[in-house]
């Protein structure tokens, strides 16, 4: 799918912008401050209805203004609306009839790179973890639905653990749900990186252009190998070890929310050696990686929100990210200042330049 016009109202700093984008590569400069990521973060919106950073919805709308609105026409001719208004609740209009949040994933397919996933590899075992999760969602039927419902056994359980009087039996019942839901997700998860670990060190290497290896894997104490049912009695034996450490701590300290994961070059720990742009080409590995696996999956690519993915990355790396990046879909793509990188460019694209709330064409 393709975004053939885009118009924002009040939606942040950009109180009126309209443009008709490349529908392949659209290079977005602007110095800091001028709305970039702002223009990134309502193409994310009007295509989940969510936003990225995680704030709340009147931090969307202008400071100066009560309402906000993102307008999306696609090549197939589909509209969407998203409608704010502050103190109430967002509209959202397809094809001018009143549309569901979950109907705009799948009309807009998008998949948006964020300055802070940098800290993917850098952070700690949690970035992974919903790095696996995010992907998981989207590759995996199922996956995500496994996962509520592990969370939601687990919210029981560690609601149980606080209390001062444990009832035994359902302390039991819960733990046993927790191993068999638990054994799921690790088997999927372990399948995940196999398929990405084979993308990985290929991908890596073209970027770094020497033979590193680069691989994501469970952590030396995790569990790896074997059936569900091998995984589920390995995840019990644990939990029934450390069943004192959760009644002392009141909280579950087994099972798959613990899980952790690391990135190796070379066979080391790139959190504890990497340097700075070797981390963040590992997360831009990863997530080209992703797309081929994402491709593979649906034979086709979603629309590519790039905010400031360059950054970071020395002149050849960012030429080869370029020459690597996808053909088919379409692309955003940010940066502060105009790189070297970009002579390096060929074929179809647009240069939009943003300031003082608009966009224009260079
Ligand atoms: N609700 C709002 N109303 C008006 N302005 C806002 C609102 N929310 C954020 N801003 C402003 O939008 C500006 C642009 O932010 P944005 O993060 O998009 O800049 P950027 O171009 O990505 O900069 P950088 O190059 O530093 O990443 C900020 O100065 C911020 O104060
Ligand atoms: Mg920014």
């Amino acid at each position: 799918m393709k975004i053939d016009k885009l118009k924002l109202t009040n939606y942040r700093n950009l109180e009126d912008l309209e443009v008709e984008p490349n529908s392949r590569l659209n290079l977005i400069f602007g110095p800091n401050g001028s709305g970039k990521t702002n223009f990134c973060e309502a193409i994310h919106f009007v295509s989940t209805g969510d936003n990225i950073k995680g704030s709340r919805q009147r931090e969307l709308i202008n400071w100066r203004s009560e309402y906000a609105l993102v307008r999306l026409g696609l090549k197939n001719d589909d509209q969407v609306v998203v409608y704010l208004k502050e103190g109430e609740g967002k509209e959202i209009k397809i094809n001018s009839k009143s549309g569901r949040q979950s109907e705009l994933r799948s009309l807009v397919p998008t998949h948006a790179f964020v300055p802070e996933d940098l800290y993917i590899s850098k952070g700690p075992p949690r970035r992974r973890r919903s790095l696996l999760n995010s992907h998981l969602s989207q590759l995996s039927d199922g996956y995500g639905h496994l996962l509520s419902e592990y969370n939601a056994e687990l919210k029981k359980k560690n609601t149980l653990l606080k209390k001062d009087e444990i009832n035994e039996d359902f302390l039991e019942v819960l733990s046993d749900r927790l191993v068999e839901l638990g054994a799921r997700i690790t088997v999927e998860r372990a399948d995940y990186l196999r398929d990405l670990n084979q993308y990985l060190p290929e991908i890596y290497g073209r970027f770094a252009g020497t033979e590193q290896e680069l691989n994501l894997s469970y952590s030396e104490d995790g569990l790896v190998e074997g059936s569900e049912e091998e995984i589920a009695e390995l995840l019990s034996d644990k939990l029934e070890r450390n069943r004192k450490k959760e009644l002392e701590r009141e909280t579950s300290v087994v099972g798959p929310h613990r899980d952790k994961f690391e990135y190796l070059l070379d066979g080391k720990n790139l959190r504890t050696f990497g340097s700075q742009g070797e981390l963040r080409t590992a997360v831009i590995a990863t997530y080209l990686a992703y797309l081929e696996l994402y491709e593979k999956r649906f034979d086709e690519l979603p629309i590519l929100v790039l905010d400031d993915i360059l950054s970071e990355l020395d002149r050849d790396r960012g030429e080869a990210f370029l020459e690597n990046l996808p053909e088919e879909p379409q692309v955003f793509m940010t940066t502060a200042t105009r790189s070297p990188s970009f002579r390096k460019l060929s074929g179809e694209f647009t240069v939009l330049k943003i300031a003082e709330g608009g966009i224009e064409r260079q």
